[in-house]
């Protein structure tokens, strides 16, 4: 049986969440395997709507659920997630939560924020949940683990040490606040007791799970261009959310995972600064983002929007060895005559190239090289099988497909659940 890693292919908020949801009801295992709530996984079913940044989207089916050892986990927005799903009627009695995963701590949400106001004009804009110096504490050695919460003698004395060094940059390189030993202590003592019996051993439980020839899905956060190796650095994230990083994230053999499937918008947006060669210019960008409503799911800020970029994209097919895609938010696209996709950059030297720049000053100066393809200006709501797109979307997907040299195995045409297309049934692309 198949495990698939589900991974974003642009800047983030392709729509991985409904896609994972989609995928979820035919497979026995989803799981995270990095980042933390700086994720906001939206899954609209009829009228409700879920967004979720901690648990992997398969909770929405009822799915067992694992938090991979590459997460980071901010413990309070763990609990208010597994609260809040117990609360609409699901269970969190499948949830498991790696040991090794790493705690975010408040001086690590203080840190966020604060360096990001040092930075001033060149912050990066991140969403100041403490993702970047959990990572970089992890790094150092000096994190705090979820399994440390399994002593309080133990958690204490690691929230002692680490507070000695944290208040002191606080203070005095920060002019910040420090934080009080007992409050946090006690603060996080709660947050353990909630969160014991999560912690398990992950890696264990879903090598078991594949040995027993399940189906697992593993949902990528962030995505390719905002992976800390291979994205836009700086301004990307501190995880690595490329495909590979799947099997390092939760702790299993690369040789386990069998296909990845990367997730694109038909156009594209990011949140936060950075360079980005294909965005639009206006009215467009205030028109695609009201019709597609990017606004950030956990900041709320604006996202920045794009024409579809294929150049990017194909950097993400090579980078994540993506076999499938699904092209969400076609019908963001509908009310447009003429739709301009980019296929090449022109560099600085007045060359033209399909491969993504390998260094920053490169893509800083690239200019987009656009193909523009007709609109199709008609609503895909009634359209219910591939076949019944207009001539011009179907198109727009075989161009995609074309420059790729990879299929196109689900369209998004709408936010909700239902709103999906695919030449293959459900269960086809899920189980192949
Ligand atoms: P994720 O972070 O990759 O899971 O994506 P987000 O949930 O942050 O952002 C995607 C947004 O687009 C959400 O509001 C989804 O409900 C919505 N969405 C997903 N697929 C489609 C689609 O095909 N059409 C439309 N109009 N909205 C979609
Ligand atoms: P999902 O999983 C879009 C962006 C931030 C910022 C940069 C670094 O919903 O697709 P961080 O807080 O991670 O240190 O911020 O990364 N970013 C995202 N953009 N979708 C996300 O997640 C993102 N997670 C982080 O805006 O530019
Ligand atoms: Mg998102």
């Amino acid at each position: 049986m198949p495990s698939t890693v589900i991974v974003g292919a642009q800047w983030g908020d392709e729509g991985k969440g409904k896609i994972v949801d989609l995928l979820a009801q035919h497979s026995d295992v989803v799981c995270r395997y990095q980042g933390g709530p700086n994720a906001g996984h939206t899954i609209v079913v009829g009228g409700e709507t879920y967004k979720i940044r901690a648990l992997p989207s398969g909770i929405v089916r009822g799915k067992p659920c694992v938090i991979g050892n590459g997460c980071v986990v901010d413990p309070e927005v763990l609990i208010g997630e597994l609260d809040e799903f117990e609360h609409r009627g699901h269970s969190t009695e499948e949830v498991y939560v790696s040991g090794n995963a790493h705690l975010i701590m408040p001086w690590h949400v203080a840190i966020d924020g604060a360096s990001e106001r040092r930075l001033g004009k060149l912050a990066i804009g991140t969403t100041k949940r403490g993702i970047g110096p959990c990572y970089a504490d992890k790094a150092m050695r000096l994190g705090i683990r979820v399994q440390d919460i399994l002593d309080p003698k133990i958690l204490r004395q690691k929230i002692e040490v680490a507070l000695a060094e944290k208040n002191l940059w606080l203070e005095r390189v920060y002019e910040t606040e420090p934080f009080d030993l007992e409050t946090v202590a006690s603060q996080y003592e709660s947050y353990a007791q909630r969160l014991r019996p999560y912690v398990a051993d992950t890696s264990l439980y879903v090598d078991t799970a594949l040995a027993d020839g399940k189906v697992v899905l593993f949902e990528g956060a962030q995505a390719t261009l905002l992976d800390l190796d291979h994205g836009t650095y700086p301004f990307v994230t501190s995880s690595n959310p490329v495909a590979s990083n799947a099997a390092t994230g939760v702790g299993i053999g690369p040789n386990r995972i069998d296909r990845v499937i990367g997730v694109a918008k038909a156009y594209v947006t990011r949140v936060g600064e950075g360079p980005f060669p294909t965005e639009m210019e206006e009215p467009w960008q205030s028109r695609v983002r009201e019709i597609g409503h990017e606004y950030g799911t956990v900041t709320g800020r604006e996202r920045r929007c794009g024409w579809l970029d294929l150049v990017a994209l194909r950097y993400a097919v090579r980078v994540n060895g993506i076999g499938q895609l699904a092209l969400t938010k076609l019908d963001v696209l509908s009310s447009f005559a003429e739709l301009p996709v980019c296929t090449r950059y022109r560099l600085r030297d007045g060359s033209e190239s399909p491969d993504f720049p390998a260094h920053q000053s490169d893509f800083h100066a690239a200019q987009p090289v656009f193909e523009t393809l007709p609109g199709w200006q008609e609503p895909l709501d009634a359209c219910a099988a591939m076949d019944d797109l207009p001539d011009a979307a179907r198109r727009y997907v075989e161009f995609v497909e074309r420059e790729l040299g990879v299929e196109v195995t689900l369209v998004g045409t709408g936010a909700d659940r239902e709103r999906i297309l695919s030449p293959l049934s459900l269960e086809a692309v899920a189980r192949p």
